[in-house]
């Protein structure tokens, strides 16, 4: 229900169609009966600042950000909190009353309580991390934050994943490792967990190029893309005997957190 006092966030995008959150919060919004909504919000690149400066002015609570406006917004934001400033990426802005913008970013802790729920402790344990883009770098900082010892970052085009180690590694206490995909099947015997932070997978993307034949037998494979649920990759590793670990998790932790924030109530994941 939404009357005119209803409090109102987006989720900001390009594209946005393809975005589950609108379906998440309005769950949450119906199950815990809040006079709310969340609307999607398809804005381009070159539009993001102007936009966000007039839903602050039109009484939003706050957007919620994705691809590709993930940079802007921690650029944009008057302060942020240290995931944020590690990640160097906002997905949570919140309009203050006094004005303000906050940026947060509850993607890593989606994915260390997606992690958490699903393959357990980490600790002292060694995972292969596949991509070097921004997912990447968030997942990296989740893999820290679960005490991982050692994260071998393994990208198609390696010199991204030694440029992206070198920018984490002050940051973190456990081990990167940067490499190409040509150094995959070296290292993926001694892993216990794969995660794909690559686009490769995706809805009108090829599969991501690796045989898991070199793969622990016993190592959890989790994929960050969640368009589809079941990717190529999930699918293989599943008949090969692996725990297969889809996004939907990851994506539901790290909207509970914006929802918390965006509505005052805790749902319930
Ligand atoms: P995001 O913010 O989602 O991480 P990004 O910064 O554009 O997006 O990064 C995309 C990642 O997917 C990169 O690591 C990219 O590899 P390159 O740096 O070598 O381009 C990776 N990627 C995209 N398509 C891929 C494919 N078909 N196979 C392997 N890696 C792919």
């Amino acid at each position: 229900m939404l009357t005119g006092a209803g409090k109102i966030a987006g989720v900001m995008g390009w594209p946005i169609a393809h975005s589950l959150s609108p379906l998440l919060h309005g769950y949450w919004l119906d199950e815990l009966k809040i006079d709310g909504a969340l609307v999607p919000l398809a804005v381009c690149r070159e539009d993001f600042a102007p936009v966000i400066g007039g839903l602050r002015r039109a009484g939003f609570r706050g957007v919620n950000v994705t691809v590709p406006h993930k940079e802007a917004a921690f650029a944009l934001a008057h302060y942020c909190d240290a995931t944020a400033s590690a990640a160097g990426a906002v997905n949570l802005l919140i309009f203050h009353d006094d004005g303000r913008i906050e940026g947060r970013n509850t993607d890593a802790v989606g994915l260390t309580n997606s992690l958490a729920e699903s393959v357990g402790t980490l600790a002292g344990k060694n995972v292969v991390l596949l991509g070097a883009g921004g997912a990447a770098r968030g997942a990296a900082l989740a893999l820290n934050a679960q005490d991982a010892a050692k994260v071998h970052i393994l990208n198609r085009h390696a010199d991204k994943a030694a440029a992206l180690a070198q920018a984490l590694q002050p940051l973190v206490t456990c081990e990167l490792v940067p490499g190409g995909f040509e150094d995959w099947t070296a290292v993926a015997g001694a892993v216990s967990l794969m995660i794909n932070s690559t686009s490769a997978g995706m809805k009108n993307n090829p599969p991501l190029a690796l045989d898991l034949a070199a793969l622990n037998r016993d190592a959890a494979v989790l994929d960050i893309v969640y368009n589809p649920l079941e990717t190529e990759l999930l699918k293989q590793a599943r008949a090969r005997g692996h725990v297969a670990i889809d996004g939907l998790g990851m994506l539901m932790h790290q909207a509970a957190p914006s929802f918390e924030a965006l509505f005052g109530v805790k749902p319930k994941v």
